[in-house]
């Protein structure tokens, strides 16, 4: 199973995407395809000169090579001597923290999210007066959320108290170790996340989780725990549909029999036959061949480390330029059929603009063959678990709106800072809340000084501090240009799961309803099956794009919160240009093409969503970058400014995960702790 960046848990073996589950070995680049966009002549030659797998000889620009190979060391998290910093952050934040530091410092942590919560915290354990700046009045965890009655507010977002729903982090893959150990370690609960519904009554999914385990590449085995764990993973149903094109079937049979739904979209002959997912794996095997080679049974092998890590240099020397959109037709030479079908069914229709590689690595956390779990109350008990740790530490309701910082080549033009006092922030209380319209509360401004910063927020909100002297040249294009993607949840409480319903569970609840409802419903046009699903979600081309269900009933609740659409970009921005309660109906009405209009007998008029970009402290889901940003920004995102370090999960390069964020908040502590 590959990890995030398709490195393997264990350095040896591992099946890559689709082929893990048994889909056609089919070599990339299948040639049936190509043959078929080339008999359809398109405009551009097809590039006989694609990217090869890595030689040294091709590699003809060689700033760009190192820049890459830094790139690529930082991905696979190889230290300076060669050792693996995942392990390193493991035994920093789980077993051993930091140092105890002989220098205590004063230390500013800009930003009460996750990372600046855990950086604080082992800055603190180390011995350092920290001090931590929150711009939000009522909550922490920035885009860790849950809508839910907490330490942050005491309004019900449901009409039954026992429900709670994820407004951002909802899943957690069981290859991000520093998360989930940091979960165990503050003795939350986790249990099992079902991306793809499962049937009710197999494996033993309540079960003690397995420990979590790390495998160096070094050759070194990380644990929190001993023995297999009781979990044992249940069966995958794939009851939930695929509606596009006015075809529907269910992803079971969309497996077994792909034709119809690929025909709906005039995808080519030679992928007719392949699910999308198994089409995408083959083109993608290409890619993989940078980095690790396939046997005969379709297991790969990473490539030996020198190898493996410049043949990840050489890949994103290749592809960092691409977009997928552009990856899917001038490289893998779809057919517009073919990149509509994989784009709606692969989530990748609004992100065809955007990076290549940020697809890429995502795809390996979101497969079907990823194991995933979630906190039992929600993503949000995370990070006020951690919270009193750093309780006293952290000031509310302070956002930072300027920011100096004493650097001796300007010494001349500093005003607040000098030698001793390196860091200064002005901060400023505010109206509003998360999404509330608000504005600076007048003589309000605060100001702190210190002798270090982590900033940890965005950098799309770094866009509107103020910042002196100048940072360096490429620092600023980084604030400046970093791209943050657009996400939004819009979630629907239901006073009934009926998406476990069989066609009999739903006979005898409509008709408790009202005698006769149920023969009233399917009377109509256009009735839909029992999708009879526990967990998992359904993919529509309607707004609603991505459906989740709840994994688990909550309590003794006979309702659930549906995550009625999760979706990214361009398909995002259609529901952010409605206002909150806008969304809802618009959200229900997807819901019943998908699932049926007698869903509405169980709504209760409820419902919660999320705007990511219309967060005034988040501004943004999470750093998605574009073509070239990898080598042409990245680089400057992390490195330190004189006192000012940064963090959070955009210096990453696990964008859009609370593990990137945790790796980051790590590493810029040990930055601190040891400058
Ligand atoms: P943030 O959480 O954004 O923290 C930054 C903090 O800085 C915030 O509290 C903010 O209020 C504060 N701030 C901003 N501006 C200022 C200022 N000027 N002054 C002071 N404070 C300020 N990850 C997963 O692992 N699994 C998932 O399933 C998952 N799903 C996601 C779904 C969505 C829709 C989103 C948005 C994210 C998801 N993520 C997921 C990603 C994960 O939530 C983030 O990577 C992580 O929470 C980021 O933490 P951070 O500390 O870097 O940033
Ligand atoms: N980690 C998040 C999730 O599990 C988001 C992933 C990537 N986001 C994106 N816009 N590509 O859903």
């Amino acid at each position: 199973m590959p990890e995030r960046t398709g490195i393997p848990r264990s350095r040896r073996t591992f099946l890559a995407g689709a082929l893990a589950s048994g889909a056609a070995a089919t070599p990339l680049l299948s040639g049936t395809e190509n043959a078929a966009a080339a008999v359809a002549a398109p405009p551009h030659p097809r590039p006989s000169a694609a990217p090869q797998p890595w030689s040294r000889d091709e590699v003809r620009d060689d700033a760009r090579w190192q820049t890459c190979l830094g790139l690529a060391r930082q991905l696979l998290l190889v230290g300076t001597k060669n050792e693996d910093l995942k392990l390193t952050y493991l035994r920093t934040l789980i077993d051993d923290g930091l140092p105890r530091t002989t220098a205590p410092k004063r230390v500013l942590v800009i930003g009460a999210g996750i990372s600046g919560l855990v950086s604080a915290w082992l800055l603190k354990a180390a011995g350092h007066d920290v001090t931590v700046l929150e711009a939000n009045g009522s909550r922490i965890g920035g885009r860790i959320k849950t809508f839910r009655v907490g330490p942050e507010t005491s309004e019900q977002p449901f009409s039954d108290p026992a429900q709670y729903a994820e407004a951002g982090a909802m899943r957690i893959p069981s290859q991000h170790p520093l998360t989930l150990a940091l979960v165990d370690k503050l003795k939350l609960k986790r249990r099992p996340f079902y991306n793809v519904d499962v049937v009710p009554g197999t494996g033993n999914p309540n079960g003690t989780p397995p420990p979590v385990t790390y495998q160096a590449f070094t050759g070194e085995t990380w644990s929190n725990g001993s023995g297999p764990g009781e979990y044992k993973a249940p069966t995958q149903a794939s009851n939930t549909w695929i509606l596009a094109n006015g075809i529907r079937a269910r992803k079971s049979e969309y497996g077994d029999h792909p034709q119809a739904m690929n025909r709906g979209f005039g995808m080519a002959e030679a992928l007719l036959n392949k699910t999308t997912h198994a089409s995408m794996d083959a083109i993608l095997g290409p890619v993989y061949d940078y980095y690790s080679r396939r046997g005969k049974d379709g297991t790969r092998t990473l490539k030996p480390f020198d190898q493996w890590v410049e043949g990840w240099a050489k890949l994103l020397y290749d592809f960092d330029g691409f977009s997928m959109g552009r990856f899917l037709t001038e490289y893998a030479g779809l057919s517009d059929g073919s990149l509509e079908a994989i784009g709606t069914i692969e989530n990748l229709t609004s992100r065809l603009p955007l990076g290549f590689l940020h697809s890429f690595l995502d795809a390996s956390d979101i497969n079907p063959n990823v194991t995933y779990w979630e906190l039992e109350g929600g993503t949000a008990t995370l990070p006020y678990a951690v919270l009193p740790q750093v309780a006293a530490e952290v000031v509310m309701n302070r956002r930072v709106t300027e920011m100096e910082y004493y650097d001796p080549a300007h010494a001349g033009q500093a005003v607040h800072t000098d030698a001793k006092n390196r860091v200064w922030v002005r901060t400023v209380q505010e109206t509003g809340g998360d999404h509330v319209p608000g504005s600076e509360v007048p003589g309000s401004s605060q100001e702190y000084t210190a002798d270090v910063a982590i900033v940890t927020i965005p950098f799309s909100a770094l866009r509107h501090v103020k910042v002196s002297p100048l940072m360096s040249y490429k620092k600023r294009r980084s604030v400046i240009e970093l791209h943050y993607d657009a996400a939004t949840k819009v979630l629907l409480e239901f006073n009934r799961r009926w998406w476990e319903f069989t066609e009999e569970d739903w006979k005898r609840e409509l008709d408790a309803v009202q005698p006769g409802l149920y023969d009233k419903y399917q009377s109509q046009p256009g009735g839909v099956p029992a999708v009879h699903a526990t967990g998992g979600g359904s993919i529509t081309d309607v707004a609603n794009r991505f459906v989740y269900h709840p994994s688990h009933q909550i309590g003794d609740s006979k309702g659930g919160v549906v995550l009625a659409s999760y979706s990214w970009a361009d398909d995002a921005v259609r529901w952010d240009s409605l206002d909150d309660d806008e969304r809802y109906p618009y959200a229900l009405r997807g819901m019943q093409e998908l699932y049926g209009t007698r869903i509405e007998a169980f709504y209760t008029g409820r419902g919660k969503t999320q705007s990511w970009v219309r967060n005034r402290y988040a501004m943004g889901e999470a750093a998605v970058l574009t073509p070239n940003q990898l080598v042409q920004i990245h680089p400057a995102i992390c490195t330190p400014e004189g006192p000012l370090h940064f963090a959070g999960e955009h210096t990453s390069l696990k964008h859009a995960w609370i593990e990137g964020a945790l790796e980051s908040a790590v590493r810029a502590a040990l930055e601190v702790n040891g400058a």
